[in-house]
């Protein structure tokens, strides 16, 4: 990489910054069990912390947020160690719209910082939009550049989020993904952006809530959309640190020593074994 951010504090650093520097306010993480939100037991994103601002955007005291938040889900706990990208815990960089921007800022100032100031590769960079959404495509092509064969259209499973609990804010999105070389796929004839395994790593969501899942299964559109985005630290530091896997960036790199330096002398620290490190670095 050719941007000297390396470490984990480097890129939050710059995250922060960039946002704050388009009229962003930043707000600190919120616990990890949420307060005052009986629907969740854990904060899984960053947007729990700012779920109603999206309902009734008025007299809300920003409109525009950036945050670094501690994120726990038990949701991914089978593919812990199975994947090298999961994990229980991990920290969430994300910048918030309430009513304010939409699409075409959260695009344009994602690509900004991708390429600017992380400054990676265009040709290692893929993009993928919920199956219909022309306006998200046309965005990425026409406006930023990205050609058509780079952009995928993927169904509700990938590009559909939310909500967080079973009613609330969700949307379409749009994700980036990063191109981890041929030596991570899977090898199959299909493998691309959204393929399960440790090629292609999907490292930033753009999320556009523009409805609200109520309790009858109905999706009632919201009066002004919003924006809600999570990029995986973990997996940034992992692509600008040209570690192996994230368990090998300086996030977990001490975790893990600090693991292995508990088992006895002569452990094979391979096939099983190096899941289970994994596992008990990433839980702790
Ligand atoms: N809320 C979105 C996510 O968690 C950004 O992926």
């Amino acid at each position: 990489m050719n941007s000297n951010i390396r470490t984990a504090h480097d890129i939050r650093k710059s995250y922060v910054d960039f946002f704050l520097a388009r009229g962003h306010t930043e707000v600190p993480s919120a616990p990890l069990v949420p307060k005052g939100d009986a629907t969740l037991l854990f904060t899984s994103a960053g947007m729990v912390q700012f779920k109603d601002y999206y309902l009734s955007p008025e007299n809300l005291p920003y409109t525009r947020a950036v945050s670094v938040q501690k994120c726990l889900r038990a949701g991914d706990l089978e593919s812990v160690g199975k994947t090298l990208r999961h994990h229980t815990f991990f920290e969430m960089l994300g910048n918030f719209s309430f009513g304010d921007y939409f699409k075409h800022e959260a695009v344009e100032w994602a690509w900004e910082y991708v390429i600017d100031v992380l400054q990676l590769p265009p040709e290692r960079l893929y993009v993928s939009i919920f199956e219909d959404d022309d306006e998200a495509f046309g965005i990425w092509n026409e406006k930023i550049g990205v050609p058509a064969e780079r952009i995928v259209r993927l169904g509700r499973k990938d590009n559909f989020w939310g909500p967080v609990g079973k009613t609330g804010v969700c949307g379409p999105c749009s994700e980036i993904y990063y191109d981890a070389g041929e030596t991570k796929g899977c090898g199959s004839s299909g493998c691309a952006p959204g393929c399960d395994c440790d090629r292609y790593l999907e490292f930033w969501n753009l999320v556009f809530p523009q409805f609200v899942l109520e309790e009858d299964g109905t999706y009632r559109p919201l009066e002004k959309p919003g924006i809600d985005t999570g990029a995986g630290l973990e997996r940034i530091a992992m692509i600008m640190q040209g570690a192996e896997d994230n368990f090998h960036t300086d996030i977990f790199q001490p975790l893990v020593d600090a693991v292995v330096g508990l088992l006895p002398g002569g452990t094979d620290m391979t096939g099983e074994a190096k899941l289970g490190i994994n596992m008990i670095a990433d839980h702790a």
